[in-house]
């Protein structure tokens, strides 16, 4: 599983998502956060290369760093989809991770691999492009994560999903909508830098100005 860009730049966002998971009682065996290059973004979601959405999911996920994980215990592919909830934002239930934290539509906070046969694809293809690697102290490393960011002030979920929301519905693609959704992105983003927080904006960005042109 992933923690997504807009995820992992909202360190109290990740905190909460792992605590969630790891609550759950699955056994998490690797950890690692990084940047995504772009050539593995496309064979990410290579099952996604014909979607019109694709170019834009693959700068939306290389954009700023993620947290790359892998989880094993009893169902816990379903389980884990099951704690995300439904793919676009505003279809999950208000008590699942994307319901609680996602942003809007397929800014949604996180990948869970959908199946046995893809986690083991992905899995693969992380440790050989990623450096993804199985760690004893994966564990440790991600209670030591919570531990940090857990209580950080806000997690800005309401604030993002109004800039959003409300430029796509008054048609605005001022760029006040972005340097809102750029200070935002950097309010929770320790270690995180200016210019990875403003690659996420300027993507979520062109998401909105994508949504306005549709209407019109
Ligand atoms: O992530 P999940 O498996 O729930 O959904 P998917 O159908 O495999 O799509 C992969 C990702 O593409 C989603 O999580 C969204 O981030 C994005 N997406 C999108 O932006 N717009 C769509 N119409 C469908 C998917
Ligand atoms: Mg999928």
């Amino acid at each position: 599983m992933i923690i997504k860009p807009d995820g992992t730049v909202r360190r109290r966002v990740s905190a909460l998502v792992l605590q969630t998971l790891l609550d759950k009682d699955y056994r998490l065996i690797a950890f690692k956060e990084m940047k995504v290059p772009k050539s593995l973004a496309k064979m990410h979601y290579a099952v996604h290369k014909e979607k019109p959405f694709f170019p834009w999911l693959v700068d939306f996920i290389s954009a700023a760093p993620v947290l790359a994980m892998v989880f094993e215990g009893d169902d816990v592919i379903q389980g884990i989809r099951d704690a995300l909830g439904a793919t676009f934002v505003q279809r999950a239930s208000s008590d699942s991770l994307r319901g609680k934290y996602g942003i809007w539509a397929g800014i949604n906070i996180a990948h869970a691999s959908d199946a046995p046969e893809t986690a083991t694809t992905e899995i693969a293809l992380w440790t050989e492009e990623g450096g993804l690697k199985e760690s004893s102290n994966a564990e440790d490393q991600a209670r030591e994560y919570i531990q940090r960011y857990i209580s950080s002030g806000s997690d800005f979920t309401f604030e993002l999903r109004n800039v959003v929301k409300t430029a796509i519905e008054h048609n605005d693609t001022s760029t006040q909508v972005l340097a809102s959704l750029k200070d935002l992105f950097s309010r929770d983003a320790e270690g995180i830098s200016k210019k990875d927080t403003d690659t996420l904006s300027e993507v979520v960005f062109d998401f909105i100005k994508e949504e306005v042109q549709k209407k019109s």
